[in-house]
C-alpha cells in the first residue's frame, strides 16, 4: 500500500508540469524568447526575404530547425513565444499550425508560455480559442486570463450575481508566472523572479484611433495590483530583507517609448520604425511604477535592440520565423536572458545578482551577439 502510494506520487509528479524554479546547482534560470515565427503549413509554406539562392529549399521547417538547434545549444528552462506565433491568414488549420509551431518546446519537454500577436487570429480560430488551445497543450504554462479577473459563473453558466462588480479584463493571455528559488534551499517556496504576460491586442477598436492595439486600462490595473501583491509577498517572507525579485514583462506590440533610443544608447540595431499603437497606453508608466526590470516584445522583425529608460530595459527579440518579413542576408535571431542568483555569506542562495541577455543568430555557429547586462 505504502509503496503503491509512493509510485502514485512519482507518477503525479511526472505528469504535472513542474513549477518553474532556479537550478539548484547553478542558481540560474534561462529564458529563450521566440518572436514572430509566422508559422503556417510547414513544408508547404515558403520563406520570405531570404537570399535568391535560398528560396527553393526554405520553408516553415527552417523555423522549426532553428528552435531545435537553439534548444540543443542552450537548454533553456523556459521558452516564451511573444506573438505572431502563427500567421493565421495563411494557415489551413490554425490549431494544426500552433501544434507544429510549438512542437520543439513540447518535444524537448521544456515549459513554454505564449502570448498572441496581431496576426495569429487571422485564420479559423479567434483569439480566445487560440489561447484555449495553447493552454491545453503539453508543457504549456500559459493561461487565458487571471481567475480573479473573469466574471464568475453560476453552475448554470450565468454570470454570478453577487460578483457582478468583479472586474473583467481585456484580451486573452494575461497572466503571470513565479520562478521559485532552488529546490532544497530556503528560497524554494519564494518567487525570485516574476514573469508577466500581456495581450497587446491586434488593431485599435476605437473609431478615432487607427493602427495597432495596446494594453488596456483593465490589463494595466490587474498588472499593477498583481505586481504590488507579489512585492508585498516577497518582503513579508523571511530571508528577503536585502534582496529583490525582479519582474519581466512579455507582450507583442512595443510600447511607444521604444522610440526614445538612438544609436548611442541602444544595444542592437533599429532598422525600421517602432510599430507601436498610435495612442500611448500609459503602460510604460505602469512598468516604471512597478519597478519592472525589463520588457520583451516582438512585432518589428528587423529591430533587435535593448535600451534602458527610467530603469526599465525595453528589448526586442528580433525576428525569428522564415515565413515572416525580414532582411535577406540578415540572419533570423532569438533572445536569451540568463538570471543568476547570488550567494550570501552563509553559502545559501540569495536574491538575483545578475541578469545577462544575448542573441543567437541562425548561422552555422549560432553566433552569439550583443551580450549585455540588464
Ligand atoms: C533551410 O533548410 C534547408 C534544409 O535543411 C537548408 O538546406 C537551407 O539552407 C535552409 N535555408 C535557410 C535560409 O536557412
Ligand atoms: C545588503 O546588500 C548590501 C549591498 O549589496 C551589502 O553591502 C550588505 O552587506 C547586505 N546586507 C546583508 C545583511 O546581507
Ligand atoms: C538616447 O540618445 C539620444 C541622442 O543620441 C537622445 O536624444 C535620447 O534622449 C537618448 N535616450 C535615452 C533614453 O537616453
Amino acid at each position: 500500500m505504502g509503496l503503491f502510494f509512493l509510485f502514485l506520487c512519482a507518477f503525479l509528479q511526472f505528469s504535472t508540469a513542474s513549477p518553474l524554479r532556479f537550478n539548484s546547482k547553478t542558481g540560474q534560470f534561462k529564458i529563450l524568447q521566440v518572436a514572430d515565427m509566422h508559422y503556417a503549413n510547414g513544408a508547404k509554406t515558403s520563406c520570405l526575404d531570404v537570399l535568391s539562392t535560398e528560396y527553393g529549399t526554405c520553408s516553415d521547417l527552417n523555423t522549426t530547425t532553428f528552435i531545435n538547434r537553439l534548444i540543443d545549444a542552450e537548454k533553456p528552462d523556459l521558452i516564451v513565444f511573444t506573438g505572431d506565433n502563427i500567421f493565421g491568414a495563411d494557415c489551413d488549420d490554425s490549431a494544426a499550425s500552433q501544434v507544429a509551431a510549438f512542437a520543439p518546446a513540447v518535444n524537448a519537454h521544456i515549459p513554454w508560455a505564449a502570448v498572441l500577436g496581431n496576426h495569429d487570429q487571422e485564420g479559423d480560430l479567434d483569439r480566445f480559442h487560440l489561447m484555449q488551445h495553447i493552454v491545453s497543450m503539453d508543457y504549456s504554462v500559459s493561461q487565458i486570463n487571471p481567475p480573479s479577473m473573469t466574471l464568475s459563473m453560476s453552475p448554470e453558466g450565468d454570470a454570478y450575481q453577487s460578483n457582478i462588480f468583479q472586474a473583467s479584463i481585456d484580451g486573452y493571455g494575461n497572466y503571470h508566472l513565479k520562478v521559485s528559488g532552488p529546490q532544497g534551499s530556503s528560497l524554494s517556496k519564494k518567487s525570485m523572479l516574476n514573469l508577466f504576460f500581456l495581450d497587446s491586442g491586434d488593431y485599435s477598436t476605437v473609431d478615432t484611433i487607427s493602427g495597432y492595439g495596446w494594453i488596456k486600462a483593465s490589463q494595466q490595473f490587474w498588472f499593477s495590483q498583481t505586481a504590488a501583491e507579489l512585492q508585498a509577498e516577497f518582503r513579508s517572507a523571511p530571508h528577503s530583507q536585502n534582496t529583490s525579485a525582479p519582474s519581466f514583462v512579455y507582450f507583442h506590440i512595443p510600447v511607444r517609448e521604444f522610440v526614445e533610443f538612438g544609436e548611442s544608447n541602444m544595444t542592437g540595431i533599429r532598422q525600421e520604425g517602432i510599430g507601436s499603437s498610435d495612442l500611448n497606453s500609459g503602460f510604460f508608466s505602469a512598468m516604471v511604477e512597478a519597478g519592472v526590470k525589463a520588457a520583451f516584445v516582438g512585432h518589428d522583425h528587423v529591430n533587435d535592440f535593448c535600451g534602458r529608460l527610467n530603469g526599465v530595459n525595453l528589448c526586442y527579440g528580433g525576428g525569428f520565423g522564415y515565413h515572416a518579413y525580414g532582411l535577406a542576408g540578415w540572419p533570423r535571431r532569438a533572445r536569451f536572458v540568463l538570471v543568476s542568483l547570488g550567494k550570501g555569506d552563509d553559502g545559501e542562495w540569495s536574491g538575483v545578482q545578475e541578469i545577462t541577455t544575448w542573441k543567437r543568430l541562425d548561422d552555422d555557429e549560432l553566433s552569439i551577439v550583443n551580450k549585455q547586462l540588464l
